[in-house]
């Protein structure tokens, strides 16, 4: 049935040596579908938040793959998902702000995909609570895909909610694992080198980025203000409030996974920020000043190795991103 993985990128080769990469971890990467036994499920993707009315088969995810390249899902059949969430990118686009069809203009940028499945909530406002909810929404659209639910059906011969069931089903299996810092925290010391060592006890330690992002996958899945979008008091996108309408969270967007980030330039929910060294500039002068500023936004005063070593450790946050099923 083809469905022995898609591996959709190579290795990058940046485990020292050039030569074999090592072994799994011991105990699995954290998010290594089918190794470790984490949430266990006969495929091996027990982990992935797959809910009982949508379950994992391996149809649903190769129907869903055709579906997320297929250009018929948008209204003047020139984009698929896979235009904007390109895997050559982690999933992203390279643009500031997304373009959809007959060249509209969006107002965010294109989120990576990458173990979006071990997600709580979607989009930068988590305004989708399952990926099923979130996977019909970029074709109804009209600045991104444009097509009416009567349209996706004509063109699909499918239901609306089996094509749902189908995309949610491949997206979940989109992943970013075996990144040299989850060899690290499986307890081989040796891959990360001083720099990035101390990267990651300044990630974790006084830069106070690990309070947010945190856990497997370095994001807390949470919302928080850190200024982005607020220059001199002009916020233009609301975020989470938008959603929950509690004032506490004007300005607040969810934190973003940081897997694979290297690859998903420009950054931030407006794309305001270029490089990974801006990013870090952006940190260590405490985000941008605003009423409802994340209180853990203050000044870092890093030094110019500080800021590079957290620039180092980022950067091994690449590992290998593959799609469809595990275990190839
Ligand atoms: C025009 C570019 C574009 C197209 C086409 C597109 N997306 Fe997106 N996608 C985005 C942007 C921009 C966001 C963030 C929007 C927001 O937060 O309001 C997003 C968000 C998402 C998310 C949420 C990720 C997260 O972690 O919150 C998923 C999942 C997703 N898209 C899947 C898809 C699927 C499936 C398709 C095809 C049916 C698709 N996208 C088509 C640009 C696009
Ligand atoms: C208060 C919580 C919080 C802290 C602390 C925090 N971040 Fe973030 N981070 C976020 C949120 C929320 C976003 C998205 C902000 C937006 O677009 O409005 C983000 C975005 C990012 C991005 C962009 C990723 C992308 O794909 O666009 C990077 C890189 C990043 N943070 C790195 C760091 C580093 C490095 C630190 C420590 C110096 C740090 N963060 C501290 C919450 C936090």
């Amino acid at each position: 049935m083809g469905m022995t993985g898609i591996a959709v990128s190579a290795q990058r080769g940046q485990r020292g040596q050039g030569g074999q990469p090592p072994p799994p971890p011991p105990n699995g990467a954290p998010q290594g579908p089918g190794r470790g036994g984490r949430g266990g499920g006969p495929d091996g993707l027990g982990d992935l938040n797959t809910p009982a009315t949508n379950p994992l088969t391996p149809e649903k995810i190769a129907e869903g793959r055709k579906l997320f390249f297929d250009t018929n899902l948008s209204a003047d059949r020139t984009m698929s998902c896979g235009t904007c969430h390109d895997p050559a990118r982690a999933f992203t686009d390279g643009r500031a702000i997304a373009k959809g069809v007959h060249n509209a203009q969006g107002s965010r940028n294109t989120p990576s995909l990458v173990n979006a499945g071990s997600g709580r909530s979607f989009f930068w406002d988590g305004r989708a609570d399952s990926l099923e909810a979130q996977v019909l929404q970029p074709m109804t659209n009209p600045k991104e895909m444009g097509l009416t639910d009567a349209d996706i059906e004509s063109r699909t011969g499918m239901k609306a909610t089996d094509v749902a069931g189908a995309l949610a089903s491949y997206v979940r299996t989109i992943r970013s694992r075996e990144s040299r810092v989850d060899y690290y925290r499986a307890g081989q010391t040796e891959m990360l080198t001083a720099d990035e060592r101390a990267g990651f006890d300044l990630f974790r330690g006084r830069a106070q980025c690990a309070t947010c992002h945190g856990g497997p996958n370095f994001t807390d899945d949470r919302f928080h203000n850190t200024g982005v979008g607020q220059h001199a008091g002009a916020a233009t996108d609301q975020g989470r409030y938008a959603v929950s309408h509690d004032e506490r969270d004007h300005g607040a967007f969810k934190t973003p996974t940081l897997r694979e980030v290297t690859l998903t330039a420009p950054y931030m929910h407006d794309g305001s920020l270029k490089t990974l060294e801006d990013v870090v500039d952006f940190y260590n002068k405490g985000g941008d000043r605003n009423p409802n500023l994340d209180r853990r936004m203050r000044p870092l005063q890093l030094s110019a190795d500080e800021k590079a070593q957290l620039v180092a450790f980022m950067k091994a946050l690449s590992g290998r991103v593959t799609d469809g099923l595990p275990g190839k």
